[in-house]
């Protein structure tokens, strides 16, 4: 390949490399599986990297560079101001007389927003380029923290349409519910400390020095302000969000312009229902007059303007009593103590426990057992204690203490160093042995359909089952005893178990439930080490070449592969027929390109992902929800309101034996 052909293929990647992540991110349709996402963006690295073809807008940048000591700090041109709060309509309607009377007339509109409860940024674009990311610091100055804000890929490194040649973004970066307690699930199981919300979570993850751990975290972005040079007082905030969106930012998706402060009242009603939807925190809606004009009108006191006013919700917060603090054996050992607590009602369900995330967390808060405490709704869905109500009891119990053994199996418990958790030093302990085999079948895993928490629980009371091949040594006539356990579904489940043998080898890695050993290091590592024996033979310091990997992955992996049964188990598990090298790069075909499918039903011989996954390597994309775009609904047994809406719409619906047919 010569400097020019470099130059055309680099670009080429970079466009697929952006448009993957636009599907990903904005539209939530993925156009290709991760490990072509992983391949394509290597492709790129090395092509830039021996064609000397760097450029700070590449997609391969958006991965972090080195760690920096500090951050340097940088004056906001325009003051980044808070807002005032109200907590209720009468304050809001004060808040509307005084913007009248300022203004003289009532032919303002308003907008209104979610407030995100994350950590505000600005961006600067010039000339449609990324050039800075920094945090409000004091509303004055902030800190630079470019390095980090390249690392989210909601924001564009480039921006897309018709934009002016320099322009600044507001908005919020914070953290979507569900990856936030994943992420902490992980860090608790880790014996790392834990964040208390997705708002410490993000703000934690964008002071951090080294980019490579930002981009590991999932935080998220959604703009609410554009400013630009240009003195246009004919700008109104819904404009200015539907540009922000045009150029490829993501903005708020329930926003409502309103004619007056009525329309508003009903707005922040109808809220208070949808954020339980939400996948996000909110806490309030933010109400901003529309037109540029009359806000310059209106100007600002020293700390937020008169224009905009943020409505907040109260917190949601009940007393309970703590009944009990129970401690409970995650997969790795670790004990995590959780509240046992009267039942409370909470944001609309009923909260019995709540978890204490470790020993350190109950000492600070000097949680014990009989104490009233606060409890809330961290991120809507994991309860949590907030505090002690009542602290001077003389017939408080006793201050909490850890046991110095296992509580399920009487081992001994111990903490290692830099680790804020306990652990239990029996891996045959009946927890662990439980959560492993949870582990091993779950999703991302070998994806074993059945073979959810209720049946492990018995597989391992019953000494079915203790270990991975275990599973593989099992009869349907074996587990006609369990139950809830018919012919039909024993058939499905040993079905089942034999259909994960064909998991590609990532997979399989992932599944083994080495510690640290997340899905991306897994797929880091069958990419670096293409079969078991190089990766059981790979010393601590050939791991830490591998891009992901440090020195407590690699000692991880060693110890792991040091142990005998470790390997004999992986020896079993070859014999059974687990994929234990990786596969060739499927042959790409393009016979599906630009036709997107939607699938529902139960097919009859492909699982979803499987369907999927066969529909991606042909070139074709799967969404979730049939529209006027979709050209294919691949249908199956009892496919629902997906399959009539299709019909409605006339858009084609195919069996997967003419699904076979249009792939061969
Ligand atoms: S507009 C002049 N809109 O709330 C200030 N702020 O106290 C303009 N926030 O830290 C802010 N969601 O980051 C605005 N839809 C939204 C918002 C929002 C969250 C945050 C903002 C700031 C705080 C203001």
């Amino acid at each position: 390949m010569n400097h020019a052909e470099a130059k055309k293929k680099v670009q080429h990647l970079r466009d697929k490399i952006n448009k993957a992540n636009d599907a990903y991110y904005q539209e939530a349709a993925p156009l290709m599986s991760d490990r072509e996402y992983d391949r394509l963006l290597d492709e790129l690295r090395s092509l830039e990297e021996r064609f000397d073809l760097h450029s700070p807008d590449s997609p391969t940048r958006r991965i972090g560079g080195k760690p920096t000591k500090d951050f340097p700090t940088v004056q906001h041109p325009v003051p980044m101001l808070s807002l005032s709060n109200t907590y209720n309509s009468e304050e809001l309607d004060d808040f509307d007389r005084r913007v009248h009377k300022l203004l003289g007339h009532d032919s303002y509109r308003y907008m209104t927003e979610l407030k995100y409860d994350g950590m505000a940024i600005r961006l600067r674009y010039e000339y449609g380029r990324l050039v800075l990311g920094a945090t409000r610091g004091d509303g004055i100055q902030g800190d630079d923290i470019t390095a980090n804000i390249r690392t989210i890929r909601d924001i564009p490194l480039n921006l897309s349409g018709n934009h002016p040649a320099v322009l600044e973004v507001r908005g919020e970066a914070y953290m979507e519910l569900a990856a936030f307690a994943k992420m902490n699930n992980s860090r608790a199981e880790e014996g790392l400390s834990v964040f208390a919300n997705p708002r410490n979570a993000t703000a934690g993850t964008l002071k951090l020095q080294d980019p490579s751990i930002v981009a590991r975290r999932p935080i998220r972005m959604f703009a609410y302000d554009l400013l630009i040079d240009d003195n246009n007082r004919e700008r109104t905030q819904q404009e200015k969000l539907d540009m922000l969106e045009e150029i490829g930012l993501r903005v708020c998706e329930h926003r409502t312009l309103c004619s007056d402060i009525g329309e508003v009242h009903k707005v922040i009603a109808s809220w208070a229902t949808i954020r339980k939807d939400l996948s996000y925190e909110t806490d309030g809606v933010v109400i901003k007059v529309n037109e540029e004009r009359y806000r310059e009108i209106l100007g600002q006191t020293a700390k937020a303007p008169r224009w905009a006013i943020a409505c907040k919700f109260e917190a949601e917060q009940a007393v309970s009593r703590i009944r009990d603090i129970a401690l409970q054996v995650g997969r790795l050992g670790t004990i995590t103590p959780v509240a046992e607590l009267e039942p409370v009602s909470l944001a609309g369900t009923t909260v019995k426990r709540a978890t204490l995330h470790n020993e350190e967390e109950i000492h600070r808060k000097d949680i014990r057992r009989g104490d009233q405490v606060m409890v809330e709704k961290a991120g809507e869905i994991i309860p949590q204690v907030v505090s002690v109500v009542r602290q001077n009891d003389p017939d408080r119990g006793k201050p909490f203490r850890m046991p110095e053994t296992c509580p399920d199996c009487g081992a001994i418990l111990v903490k290692l160093p830099g680790e804020v958790a306990w652990r239990c030093t029996n891996n045959q302990c009946p927890p662990q042995v439980r959560s492993r085999l949870e582990h091993f079948a779950s999703r991302d895993a070998m994806d074993i359909d059945g073979l959810g928490q209720a049946v492990v629980d018995q597989l391992v009371s019953h000494q079915l089952v203790t270990t991975f091949p275990d599973l593989y040594r099992l009869k349907a006539e074996d587990l006609v005893s369990l139950e809830r356990m018919g012919e039909k579904s024993a058939q499905n489940l040993i079905a089942g178990i034999e259909r994960s043998t064909q998991k590609p080898y990532e997979k399989v890695l992932y599944a083994l439930g080495i510690r640290f050993v997340g899905i991306t290091v897994a797929r880091d590592l069958a990419n670096a080490f293409p079969t078991i024996e190089e990766l059981m033979a790979a010393d601590e310091a050939s791991l830490c070449e591998v891009d992901s990997i440090g020195p407590r992955i690699a000692g991880s992996v060693r110890s792991f592969f040091d142990n005998p049964d470790n390997r004999g188990m992986v020896e079993e598990l070859i014999s059974f027929g687990l994929r234990f090298r990786a596969d060739k790069e499927p042959a790409e075909s393009d016979t599906l390109s630009g036709r997107s499918f939607v699938l529902t039903g139960t097919l009859p011989t492909l699982t979803r992902s499987e369907a999927k996954e066969l529909i991606e390597q042909h070139g074709g994309k799967v969404t979730s929800s049939v529209s006027k775009k979709t050209d294919y609904v691949l249908a199956g047994d009892e496919a629902g309101s997906k399959h009539s809406k299709a019909e409605k719409l006339g858009i084609r619906i195919i069996d997967e034996p003419s699904f076979f047919k249009m792939i061969k």
